[in-house]
């Protein structure tokens, strides 16, 4: 090295080789290839997820680390990291779809993945049913010998029913085709879809798994070898897969996923509980509550009931709008997940493009608020809402 000049030194930088010792926490590989010694082994890794790690877009050890995390949480074999939640999702159905194929999703669904179906049936001609999420009965009706794909929800957006995933997954398994559960609202610590019969699991990883409010990521475990093969091969090529740093915050979120859910679940019961006993709340959803229609299947199926919530205000869009512009310590905001309270109001942001006979159908009123609860005091969140209500009337 001495020998070299100064430009030259400048860009071959020393290397830290480990010495003894490793580095207590994930470190961030932030770098777009790798070097080789041997030319074979860097042929070799070309093309495979298990090779050599070669090239950023299809592998680095950071996001290798979150995959492995996620897919242990999950119980799923694999899984393939992704830039978005979407990128989850679309990389999934881009990869496993044809033209003339058909789809059963479940209604209500994320109006992003709606949106994508949508558009996949108006470009390539791939049918779409929808269903109720928890009627496998429905399902097994809506079945067609071009069925290829079941798609659900463990908790919905933003009334929060929960899908029958073993009765659904049943029907698909029956059939032979491919169930991919969205698990973003549980989380792996409330619900492993795989453990009931789904074949591959999508996360919008900006939400719980990250949990602060400081990432967008996504991705989707995989119960094969060969579903993962097929979409990490398709995912590599989109250009979908995940950036190095937006993995470490990820996998730096995942290490308090289960203590953050239990603060989560544990203040969403209190607001929820409390509002349900309001005289300015009509009607709390929430499928911890007995009155909700999900309540027995979600008992079932996770140990507690999630961080989201919604709830009507009496006196509807006035009293709604009244709310939002009193809360303080609640913030205004779209997404979800994160260690802040976040309320939102669906029909005019996140299902704005929805019609008012869909906003019916799916109980969203003017009057309805989501709130993705934080991890703050339940008290201080509880004085929030009750002052910020105090003025609905
Ligand atoms: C249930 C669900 N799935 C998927 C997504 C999409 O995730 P992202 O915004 O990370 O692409 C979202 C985003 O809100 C979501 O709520």
């Amino acid at each position: 090295m001495s020998s070299l000049r100064p430009e030259t030194r400048a860009v071959h930088l020393p290397q830290p080789e480990p010495n003894g010792s490793r580095p207590i926490s994930v470190p961030i590989y932030q770098t777009s290839g790798f070097v080789f010694d041997d030319p074979a082994v860097f042929a070799d890794g070309m093309g495979r997820h298990d090779g050599a790690y070669v090239y950023g877009r299809l592998s680095n050890p950071t996001v290798r680390s979150l995959e492995e995390a996620v897919a242990g949480l999950e119980g799923g074999v694999a899984a393939v990291a992704t830039g978005s939640g979407m990128g989850a999702i679309n990389s999934v159905l881009l990869a496993l779809l044809q033209p003339g194929d058909h789809v059963i999703a479940q209604a209500p669904l994320y109006g992003g993945t709606a949106h994508m179906l949508a558009d996949l049936t108006a470009r390539f001609g791939v049918e779409v049913d929808y269903v109720p999420e928890a009627d496998p009965a429905a399902a097994r009706a809506a079945l067609r010998p071009s069925t290829k794909l079941l798609y659900l929800e463990t908790i919905a957006n933003p009334m929060t029913q929960v899908a029958d995933l073993p009765g659904m997954c049943a029907v698909a398994r029956e059939a032979g085709i491919v169930t991919v559960v969205d698990n973003t609202f549980a989380s792996p610590v409330l619900c492993r879809p795989i453990e009931h019969g789904a074949d591959i699991v999508v996360h919008s990883a900006t939400k719980y798994m990250s949990g602060h409010t400081d990432v967008i990521g996504g991705i989707a475990v995989f119960a094969s070898a060969e579903l993962h093969r097929r979409v990490w091969a398709y995912a590599t090529d989109l250009g979908a897969t995940a950036d190095p740093f937006a993995a470490w915050l990820t996998l730096r979120g995942l290490q308090t996923l289960p203590l953050r859910m239990e603060r989560h679940c544990s203040n969403t019961r209190q607001l929820a509980t409390r509002l349900a006993g309001h005289p300015a709340v009509a009607a709390v959803h929430w499928p911890g509550l007995p009155s909700h229609p999900s309540y027995e299947l979600a008992a079932k199926l996770m140990p507690d009931f999630g961080g989201v919530f919604s709830f009507d205000v009496a006196g509807g869009r006035a009293a709604g709008e009244a709310f939002m512009r009193r809360v303080r310590l609640a913030l205004l905001a779209p997404s979800l997940g994160g260690v802040e309270t976040l309320i939102l109001h669906p029909a005019t942001t996140s299902h704005r493009s929805v019609s008012a006979a869909g906003l019916a159908a799916a109980g969203i009123g003017e009057g309805t608020i989501r709130v993705s609860v934080g991890i703050e005091h339940a008290e201080d969140l509880w004085a929030d809402f009750e002052q910020a209500l105090g003025h609905t009337a």
